[in-house]
């Protein structure tokens, strides 16, 4: 199998020290029913920070992954509020989000700021989930490839010089229209953005392209996703309100198509 798929959960800031506990000890317990017997897949919880240290004391050696929502670009040192990768990896994480569109849209996030989140995320051992997407407005232009062409191009030289390191690299497209709207993108309007940045890996990355997963994320949910991740260039999703719920999030991971 050439790309192993992926599910991503994104659980925003949502989750006291308790109600995360809670969540996760579900999740957890469904991954390990499906151990064995699930198609092979990888799955990430990323809680909020203030949770991570807890779930993962709790996690032990399960299968299920964590990751952060964010991070800061410095190791350390005076940056109030920030976070660095390395104290993600210190709470057990593995992935870490950048460039989601609320980051983008209510933080002030730039593309040039994502990119140098991604290479401190090589730096820190933690593979990016980067986020492009295009919003309503842009989609209706007609622009909708060359906002992502442009998201990508931007941290394309943040991604390290050794092709055998880039593969931790993983795409989300998240179309903004689509994100806690309850709007899904078609399977065939997926399929056009997800073909379209595997072709833009292939002609950037040829080494890698094949390895590097593309997830979709934007009101995923048990009803819609058997049919989306079924696209041939779609390798897992971004799960935002569904992860919220162990069922849905558990229902959505099984409906990650049996490619063994
Ligand atoms: P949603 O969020 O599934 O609630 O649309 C997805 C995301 O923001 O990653």
């Amino acid at each position: 199998m050439l790309r192993c798929p992926l599910v991503v959960g994104n659980w925003k800031m949502n989750g006291l020290i308790e109600t995360a506990q809670d969540l996760v000890d579900r999740v957890q317990a469904g991954i390990s029913d499906r151990e064995g017997r699930q198609r092979m897949c990888e799955v990430v919880v990323c809680p909020p920070y203030t949770a991570l240290h807890t779930i993962n004391s709790r996690l032990g050696e399960s299968a299920l992954k964590l990751g952060g929502q964010n991070m800061g670009v410095e190791v350390e040192g005076a940056f109030t509020g920030e976070v660095s990768g390395i104290m993600l990896r210190n709470c057990g994480c593995r992935y870490v989000i950048l460039g989601h569109s609320e980051r983008r849209a209510l933080f002030g996030e730039t593309d040039e700021m994502v990119s140098w989140k991604v290479k401190s995320a090589f730096r820190d051992g933690l593979n990016p989930i980067v986020c492009v997407g295009e919003e309503l407005a842009e989609r209706e232009r007609g622009e909708t490839l060359q906002v992502v062409e442009r998201q990508f191009l931007a941290v394309l030289p943040s991604l390290p010089e050794s092709p055998a390191k880039r593969p931790a690299l993983v795409l989300a497209y998240e179309p903004v229209w689509a994100i806690g709207t309850g709007k899904t993108a078609t399977p065939a309007q997926v399929q056009e953005v997800h073909h379209y940045l595997r072709g833009l890996l292939k002609k950037h990355l040829p080494d890698t392209a094949d390895k590097v997963r593309i997830l979709y994320g934007g009101s995923i949910k048990p009803s819609n996703a058997a049919e989306i991740l079924a696209q041939e260039d779609v390798d897992g999703g971004l799960i935002g309100g569904a992860a919220l719920n162990a069922n849905d999030f558990l229902d959505i991971v099984d409906a990650i198509p049996d490619l063994t």
